[in-house]
């Protein structure tokens, strides 16, 4: 027998593997690539676009760049918990002065926010409880895909109604009732993606006492820390629910903030009961990361570094982080103005809101208008540039 033949009848490793669906998301960047209208409008992946309708690469940022091009000396090994001062900072904008002292919280740095949701599921799975994660319904697509594939099992608690156009709090908190002590309830920081719909104080502060009362453990996925009403007003309610738990998680992202997208820049954060069990967690979260991506890429850390620990600079990004706020602000209301069934659209946060389109609008919105959003409805108002606002809100409106 030839060795052709051979190779030809015995199974191969990777013969039993299925094809896999695109990621519907990313897959939107694709199609945005492959329409050749001029005026096509992409609403779909979230990114911030200014006011010509261009990602900007932060002033401050590209000032850090400059400044690691020309100081840093040695691109060596920083080890598995990344830039220790990035993340030293980012515990501070993550929880404040205060928390940023506290010992029963460690971190360490990880490859964007994404990073931080696995590792962080990863560190719930090892600890071989049965845990279940509490996910809001509608959530940001890869959540369920990304923790859950390490195996943790998951509960829905309805989170917003896309036709009512309102968090649905008290259905929230009547599905939470069934969660049991040690269940994660997964939860976003702020800016909801993908509805813009953000709890109010009130409600973290109920979740805050449902967390304590139970014994449940938060996970808080916090990507967009800055981007709805500045980076202290963001972390009230995390913050709230961190310190009524005895145990929690915040997954920490400057993909958004610092318009590193491409960098992966985030941090993982975890609150152990007391000290000594934080730096059980740290040792157990360094292993992870050293047998999943060993270290993390350094650029988008040692930028934000940077930026924070060179005054001018930091003060610049908080302009900067001003300026994209206030520039979805206006676009939210612009969009809220032209018709009064998108009014709901100015109270929201941050870079999503959700529009309550059929499958066949959302379609037909492709194919007619050339305007891309998710197949959930979501879209992207940092998507929206000055020229375009208007026509995609017309656009909407004769659709609703
Ligand atoms: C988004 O929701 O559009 C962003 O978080 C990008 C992504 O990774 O999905």
């Amino acid at each position: 027998m030839t060795d052709a033949l051979v190779m030809g009848q015995r199974p191969g490793l990777f013969d039993r593997l299925a094809q896999q669906p695109a990621d519907a998301l990313l897959a939107i960047i694709g199609l945005v690539n492959a329409d050749p209208r001029e005026d096509k409008i992409d609403l779909g992946v979230g990114v911030y676009k200014d006011a010509a309708g261009n990602t900007p690469i932060l002033r401050a940022v590209k000032a850090a760049e400059k400044i690691l091009l020309d100081t840093q000396e040695t691109k060596t090994y920083l080890g598995s918990e990344g830039d220790v001062r990035f993340v030293a900072l980012m515990k501070e904008m993550a929880f404040g002065a205060a928390r940023a002292r506290d010992e029963r919280i460690v971190g360490l740095q990880t490859p964007g926010g994404c990073g931080a949701l696995r590792l962080g599921a990863e560190l719930i799975k090892a600890t071989g409880s049965d845990a279940r994660i509490f996910v809001g319904q509608p959530t940001w697509p890869n959540h369920v895909p990304l923790i859950g594939s390490v195996g943790l099992p998951f509960v829905d608690y309805p989170y917003y109604d896309k036709a009512a156009k309102a968090v649905t709090f008290d259905r929230m908190m009547d599905a939470l009732e069934d969660a049991k002590a040690g269940d994660v309830v997964l939860l976003h920081g702020c800016c909801h993606n993908p509805t813009g719909a953000d709890l109010s104080l009130d409600q973290w502060k109920a979740i805050a006492a449902l967390v304590s009362e139970r014994g449940l453990v938060p996970f808080i996925d916090f990507a967009y820390q800055g981007l709805g009403h500045g980076l202290e007003a963001d972390a009230e309610g995390a913050r709230l629910v961190v310190d009524a738990a005895e145990q929690a998680l915040v997954a920490h992202s400057n993909d958004k903030n610092f318009g590193l997208y491409r960098e992966r820049t985030g941090s993982l954060f975890v609150k152990g009961a007391d000290a000594e069990q934080a730096k059980v967690i740290a040792s157990n979260l360094t292993v992870m990361a050293r047998t999943s991506w060993s270290m993390p890429p350094d650029h988008g850390a040692a930028i934000v570094r940077v930026v924070l620990d060179t005054p001018e600079l930091a003060a610049d990004w908080h302009a900067e982080l001003k300026e994209m706020c206030a520039r979805i602000r206006s676009l939210r209301s612009r969009i809220a103005a032209s018709d009064p069934r998108l009014a709901y659209v100015e109270e929201q946060n941050g870079m999503f809101s959700m529009l309550p389109l059929s499958a066949e609008a959302i379609t037909d919105l492709r194919t007619t208008e050339s305007i891309y959003l998710a197949g959930s409805g979501r879209f992207n108002v940092a998507g929206l540039s000055d020229h375009n606002v208007d026509r995609f809100a017309a656009a909407v409106a004769k659709r609703l």
